[in-house]
């Protein structure tokens, strides 16, 4: 390609990130694993006293069996919902499905119902919940080492603000919960450094397709977000926007 046909440097610079460019670039023998560093947690810390709220198991839950090839034919993104709550048991199937725990090997490792680039797993899944049976509105985040929720905080007007903090998409604040991921790149930082960021992007996707599949069983829908507005749903979730930050949204309802 002769110079002047290049893209701009922003769309370069966009197109490298998609590459494997990267990996040849970095310093291995420097990153925070190469020099001994522990881990950071697979989960955030819960706050002392914080209290834990049990999620039904799957040996505890009546989801009716599903048949897969129907679940992938019959995904599509759901913009309405029915005005019809979520179960407590419907919401611990589908926080199971997106970030659930199948083993932990160590402390420090953990697999998941999804797959994560170096078994990395960067996210935290909060729970913005509108219409969840046995949930007061509010703010959750989830714990996967304990398949548990832990209430974040109550928050006021939390539709609207949802619906502000997504460009004014209203189905946001019509739905009964809407998942958001947030990722914490020194997860995957501390084995991959600059090689992080395309792999956790990969990963985002594979959590919001177990959704959309878990959706089908469960006669619910969802539609994934990532048109909203940063500073709004990081303040939102109390979280840094710098250690933590939103990168991913899934409003979910009965359909
Ligand atoms: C990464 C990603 C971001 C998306 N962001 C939005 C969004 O912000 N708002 C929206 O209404 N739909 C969003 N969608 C849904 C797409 O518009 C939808 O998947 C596409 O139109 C195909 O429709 P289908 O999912 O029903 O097959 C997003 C989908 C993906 C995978």
């Amino acid at each position: 390609m002769s110079e002047r046909s290049k893209p701009p440097l922003s769309r370069q610079v966009g197109r490298y990130f998609l590459t494997d460019r990267i990996r040849p670039e970095v310093d291995w023998s420097a990153t925070p694993q190469a020099l001994g560093e522990s881990p950071p947690p697979v989960q955030k810390p819960v706050p002392p006293g914080a209290e834990r709220l049990p999620l039904p198991t799957r040996e505890e839950w009546h989801i009716p069996p599903c048949d897969l090839v129907a679940a992938i034919a019959g995904r599509q993104s759901s913009r309405r919902f029915r005005r019809a709550p979520l179960s407590l048991e419907e919401a611990a199937f589908l926080l199971w499905a997106t970030q659930g725990v199948r083993t932990t090997l160590h402390e420090a490792a953990v697999l998941r119902t999804v797959p994560s680039a170096g078994c990395r797993h960067p996210f935290e899944t909060y729970v913005a919940a509108l219409d969840v049976t046995g949930l007061e509105p509010g703010l959750y985040r989830y714990l996967p080492l304990h398949h548990a929720l832990l209430h974040v905080r109550a928050v006021p007007d939390l539709a609207t603000l949802l619906v502000q903090a997504t460009h004014g998409q209203r189905f946001a604040g019509e739905s009964g919960a809407v998942f958001v991921w947030a990722a914490l790149p020194a997860r995957t930082e501390w084995r991959y450094a600059e090689a992080s960021y395309k792999v956790i992007a990969l990963d985002a996707g594979h959590l919001c397709q177990n959704l959309y599949l878990a959706c089908e069983a469960i006669g619910a829908g969802t539609c994934a977000i990532a048109a909203y507005r940063q500073e709004l749903m990081d303040t939102l979730l109390g979280i840094d926007g710098e250690e933590e930050f939103t990168v991913y949204l899934a409003p979910v309802g009965k359909v």
